[in-house]
């Protein structure tokens, strides 16, 4: 399915997940919409991809609509653009706590909506959602964005569900520990030796791979799948654990 005349809309373009992806699927033949705040890092990847680039900020309500309007028919979404908040909870401004929803889980909402009723009237295409190892566990100190990546991988499921047999899929990518801009820009730098950051180039393989196997659920690294389900299955055991090693 991915492949020259695919037309693809990936969101958070201008840096890490967004940009490797966006350059794989451009080596792949793939048409590239970018879409992020950042113009000029924007124009940048669209000068390596020969994708369209399209600056948009997504915590506003008709960004995702907009967006979409703008790049036509839609073969692949790649929902990736997100921003964290590190610290307690209790000194989080509320201002933050909105934006951060805003982003990483309303706008997610509105972009799926935006693009469903053209991908099931046309019986195809693929949605591809970017959650976090946080929202499989719950992490200290980043309960909100632990919680709008909860809310991406539920989102997930309960669309494959509701457009199985309707030529619509739906993957959900799960990262750990990513070498991207991501921790420097909400204020606190990844400071731990393990686990080791991947390369955004990695995920964006696995995104990809996702994409086209129509897989559901892809962890980047692979072995985070179990400390997730072992989190299903005993979760007061591996909250203790986590507490202690995490
Ligand atoms: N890095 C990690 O360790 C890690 C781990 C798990 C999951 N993730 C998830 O992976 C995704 C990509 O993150 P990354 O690691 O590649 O970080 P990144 O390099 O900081 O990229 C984040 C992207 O999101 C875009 N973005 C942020 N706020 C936006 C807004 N209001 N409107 C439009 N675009 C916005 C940014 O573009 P502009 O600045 O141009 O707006 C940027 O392109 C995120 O959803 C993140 O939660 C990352």
């Amino acid at each position: 399915m991915i492949g020259p005349g695919t037309r693809a809309v990936v969101t958070g373009a201008s840096s890490g997940i967004g940009a490797a992806t966006a350059e794989l699927l451009a080596r792949r033949g793939c048409h590239v919409v970018l879409a992020g705040r950042d113009g000029a890092a924007l124009t940048e990847v669209a000068g390596r991809t020969g994708g369209r680039a399209c600056a948009a900020d997504l915590a506003g309500p008709d960004a995702p609509a907009r967006l979409l309007a703008e790049a036509g028919e839609v073969d692949l979404l790649v929902c990736n653009a997100g921003v964290g908040w590190a610290g307690r909870f209790e000194d989080m401004p509320l201002a933050d706590i909105e934006r951060l929803v805003q982003v990483n889980l309303l706008s997610v909402l509105r972009l799926v909506r935006a693009a469903l009723p053209a991908m099931l009237a046309r019986g195809r295409g693929h949605i591809v959602l970017v959650s976090s190892i946080a929202g499989s566990m719950g992490v200290a100190r980043e309960a909100a964005y632990s919680a709008s990546k909860a809310a991406v991988q539920v989102l997930a499921g309960s669309l494959r569900h509701e457009l199985a047999g309707r030529g619509v899929g739906v993957s959900v990518v799960v990262p750990g520990v990513v070498d991207t801009a991501f921790f420097t820009r909400r204020g606190a730098p990844y400071d731990r030796r393990r686990p080791r950051p991947v390369p955004p180039e990695r995920v964006a393989k696995a995104l990809v791979r996702a994409a086209e196997r129509g897989r559901a659920e892809v962890f980047v690294p692979s072995w985070l799948r179990l400390p997730a389900r072992l989190r299903g299955l005993a979760p007061g055991p591996v909250d203790a654990l986590q507490r202690r090693f995490g």
